[in-house]
């Protein structure tokens, strides 16, 4: 009797310490690559920071016609000039930021301890309004994609840097993230990983479905569909809305945390936003 309940013990311990095991996300992003690569031996990896079109021929072509007159022109040229506005108190955002301009970009989402929360390019930019007393932007507005926008285009070519780090809490947000990326949700019953993992390359009604790897290395992108910018978060929302799920909101600490998973999995991608997208 004695035996079977120390094994019972022993058994218990040994799930509970599976479930709460540390996660890796060095291995977790391995994995990643490795599950694309088996699925799609042909593409070579950086391809996939051209989503779908590294899958898709046809709409490559319409794509790349697209870019010879690239329509977020506009937003980065507006970007840089809200970049550069002087705050009331005589500072700019480069007083927020310690790094040269191309190099902010590829660091965020980051988690910032002091703050206890993931920082996005967009909240750090609010963040920073705010330190000198400026309005914060709307995040479903013009202004702060154009500022992304811009910064993402500075930063083209560099390779995505993003940190989880030692501080336990920033990998508990990734571990967040990455539970948000894996879990069913809506009427559709869905999770990210059944359209973007499971059935990428496939057919969702009209469009083939892009794989999740590289997924934010062109954010944020000028939408034909909607003839502007969009941010991550809104395309989120709007894949959070397909599946006819209960929406977030843009910034919320669920996308945050979403953005900093995959943010991570595509860590050594090369940053190529402002991207182009139907
Ligand atoms: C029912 C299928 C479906 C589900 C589930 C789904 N998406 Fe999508 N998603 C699409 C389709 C279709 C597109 C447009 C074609 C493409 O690029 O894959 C898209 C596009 C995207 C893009 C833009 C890709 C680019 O290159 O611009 C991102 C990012 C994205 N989805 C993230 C997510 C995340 C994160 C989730 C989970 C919250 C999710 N999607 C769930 C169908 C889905």
């Amino acid at each position: 009797m004695r035996k079977a309940t120390t094994i019972i013990a022993l058994v218990l311990a040994a799930l509970f310490a599976q479930q709460t095991a540390m996660a890796d996300p060095e291995e977790d992003r391995l994995a990643f690559i490795a599950f694309y690569q088996a699925r799609f031996p042909e593409i070579p990896l950086a391809e996939y920071a051209n989503g779908i079109y590294a899958i898709d021929e046809d709409a490559r072509e319409q794509w790349l016609e697209i870019e010879i007159f690239p329509p977020y022109e506009f937003a980065v040229e507006q970007g840089q000039e809200f970049w550069e506005e002087v705050f009331a108190d005589g500072k700019t955002y480069t007083d927020c930021f310690a790094q040269p301009i191309a190099e902010i970009r590829p660091l965020y989402p980051r988690f910032d301890s002091d703050r206890d929360t993931v920082v996005t390019l967009e909240s750090e930019i609010n963040y920073c309004r705010t330190t000198h007393h400026e309005p914060e932007l709307d995040y479903a507005k013009p202004e702060i994609t154009a500022i992304t926008a811009y910064l993402a285009f500075e930063a083209r070519g560099n390779i995505l840097d993003i940190r989880v780090g030692d501080d336990p809490r920033a990998l508990a947000a990734y571990e967040a993230g990455k539970q948000f990326y894996y879990s069913k949700r809506g009427q559709l019953n869905f999770a990210c990983v059944d359209c973007h993992g499971i059935s990428s390359g496939l057919y969702a009604r009209a469009d083939r479905l892009s794989a999740s790897l590289g997924h934010t290395t062109h954010f944020p992108v000028y939408r034909s569909k909607f003839g502007r910018m969009l941010s991550i978060h809104e395309r989120f929302s709007g894949c959070v809305f397909d599946v006819r799920a209960k929406p977030f909101a843009l910034q919320s600490e669920e996308f945050r945390n979403l953005e900093y998973f995959l943010n991570y999995m595509s860590n050594g991608f090369e940053v190529n936003g402002p991207g182009a997208r139907k």
